[in-house]
């Protein structure tokens, strides 16, 4: 019979692990969840008494101050965390190789093998492993095998692969109502039954027919797939939106007739600047190595394309902007509204304003940059990484963070929507005109502002994806 969860485990307090599992304590008031992290800073502000928590998300702070205390806990220490716990999910980081075999592909998968071995090496009963971090293909296998290897008398270890579909924004809603919770195991009597366990916990308050089943490799794959295939719907909107801009066609209508057929729908056909996040081109690029290593380069050339097109919109606006501008952008200020990746969230991670800002650097204008919750430091260390041989003190000579829209407008000779934060759409648009050097341009890019208005008003109005410009 499956095993009764009464103690779970998560490694990593991060975007993926502190949400889902503060979600999991404040639906099942029966179990204890415990959160571990190596990063002491990174802890203690999970635990701040005023609630300063280290990730920004709508409603994340509730659910926190609902469960903290009573049976959520937020702790570094991880040995104690994993011997206490019947079931333990593994949410750490696995950025994409910097160096070595599949540099600039693969999926670093250090701190995901560090994390299973120390759950190897402290334990001292069965425990159920989850595998929550996005890995390639076939990561629970390698999971299994040092578990295994290192395993005590009277200690068995299952695993199972349960990938997070959440998106940064609108975790918490996402959590509360998921399309569906996808659970991965051995097709075995214990995997079945680890598999039965995880499912129960999560039927507190998921509709059981939204709890899909599958084997441990088809939810691996699962994950990757459903982040290439949405991404894959805005590089096909995107490179749409080029084919608008040269004919006078408008890409808005076009996504509006296209995503009508049921077949398409409607959803995430929004043209843009390009997409960021930390799951997207990490996943499409973890399936571009595992295409080539299973000798598939027609596969791996296929989802490349998605990568390099949102790298080609990028570049594409970036280019549009110096052209509007008559060509040359070289002392000229440019602000740029808007540094995450995406509205509602704090993270920076392959945010395109770095790329945009990067490459108004480089044409030698000033920038002027407003977001509402990304912090200071955080931007200047993702501007200082885009550009490695520029000195931060030089950099700072040209990049000014501000406190507003309206102060980074001022004097300005372009404004540039790089994320589409709802303020954008609010703010009073007649003050900024006015602050700023005329012609004062806007290029929106990501269809968020009343163009017709804006033109009202005087300014040259540029958005992605329409024929008409100025
Ligand atoms: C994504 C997946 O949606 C989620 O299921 C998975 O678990 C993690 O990766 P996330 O990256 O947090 O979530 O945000 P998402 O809403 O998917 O947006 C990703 C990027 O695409 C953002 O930069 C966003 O602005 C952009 N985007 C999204 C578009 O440009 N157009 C759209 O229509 C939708
Ligand atoms: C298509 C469009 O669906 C239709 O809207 C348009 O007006 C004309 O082109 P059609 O070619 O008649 O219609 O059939 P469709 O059902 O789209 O199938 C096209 C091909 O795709 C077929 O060979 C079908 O077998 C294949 N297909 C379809 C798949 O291989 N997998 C699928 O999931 C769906
Ligand atoms: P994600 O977006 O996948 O949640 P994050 O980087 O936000 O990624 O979070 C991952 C967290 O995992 C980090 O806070 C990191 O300190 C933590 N972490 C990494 N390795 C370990 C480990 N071996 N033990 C405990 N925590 C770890």
């Amino acid at each position: 019979s499956a095993t009764k969860v009464t103690k779970i485990c998560c490694i990593g307090a991060g975007y993926v692990g502190g949400p889902t599992c503060a979600v999991i304590a404040l639906k099942c008031p029966h179990i204890k969840v415990t959160i571990v992290d190596l990063n002491q800073a990174r802890i203690d502000a999970w635990n701040s008494p005023d609630f300063k928590l280290p990730i920004y998300e709508p409603g994340l702070e509730d659910v926190v101050r609902q469960a903290r205390g009573r049976n959520l806990f937020f702790t570094t220490e991880v040995d104690k965390g994993i011997q206490e716990a019947d079931l333990i999910f593994v949410s750490v980081n696995t950025p994409t190789k910097k160096s070595g075999v599949g540099a600039g592909f693969a999926a670093d998968l250090n701190y995901v093998e560090l994390a299973t071995r120390r759950i190897a090496a402290v334990a001292n009963s069965s425990k159920i492993v989850v595998e929550k971090s996005t890995v390639p293909c076939r990561t629970a296998e390698s999971m299994r095998t040092i578990l295994e290897a290192n395993s005590k008398p009277n200690c068995r270890f299952d695993i199972l692969s349960n990938p997070e579909f959440l998106a940064e924004g609108t975790a918490i809603s996402d959590l509360f109502k998921p399309d569906r919770v996808l659970i991965g195991s051995l097709q075995t009597a214990e995997g079945k039954a680890a598999c039965e366990a995880l499912a129960s916990v999560y039927a507190n308050w998921v509709p059981t027919d939204r709890i899909l089943t599958v084997g441990l490799w088809s939810s691996e794959l699962s994950k990757l797939a459903a982040n290439a295939m949405l991404a894959q719907r805005i590089s096909s909107i995107n490179a749409l939106s080029a084919i608008c801009e040269a004919t006078g066609a408008n890409i808005d209508e076009v996504a509006h007739a296209v995503g009508y057929d049921s077949r398409v729908g409607p959803k995430f056909l929004r043209a843009s600047v390009g997409f960021g996040g930390s799951c997207f081109q990490k996943d499409i690029l973890n399936l571009v190595y595992l295409s080539e290593s299973l000798h598939l380069p027609e596969v791996a050339e296929y989802w490349k394309q998605v990568v390099t097109m949102n790298e080609y919109q990028k570049r594409r606006f970036s280019k549009t902007v110096v052209d509007t501008l008559f060509n040359t952008i070289t002392g000229k200020r440019i602000a740029v509204l808007g540094f995450a990746f995406k509205a509602d969230t704090g993270d920076t991670r392959e945010s395109p304003a770095i790329t945009l800002i990067r490459d108004f650097q480089s044409e030698n204008a000033r920038v002027n940059i407003y977001d509402p919750q990304v912090e200071h430091e955080q931007i200047w260390a993702d501007l200082a990484e885009a550009s490695p041989a520029t000195p931060l003190a030089n950099i700072q000579k040209q990049v000014s963070i501000c406190k507003s829209a309206l102060e980074a407008c001022k004097d300005a000779e372009a404004v540039v929507v790089a994320t589409e934060w709802k303020e954008f759409r609010d703010i009073d648009w007649e003050a900024v005109y006015k602050g700023m050097n005329k012609p004062a341009f806007v290029f929106d890019g990501r269809l968020i502002v009343d163009a017709e208005r804006l033109r009202k008003i005087g300014f040259k109005v540029t958005t992605i994806g329409r024929g008409e410009r100025v």
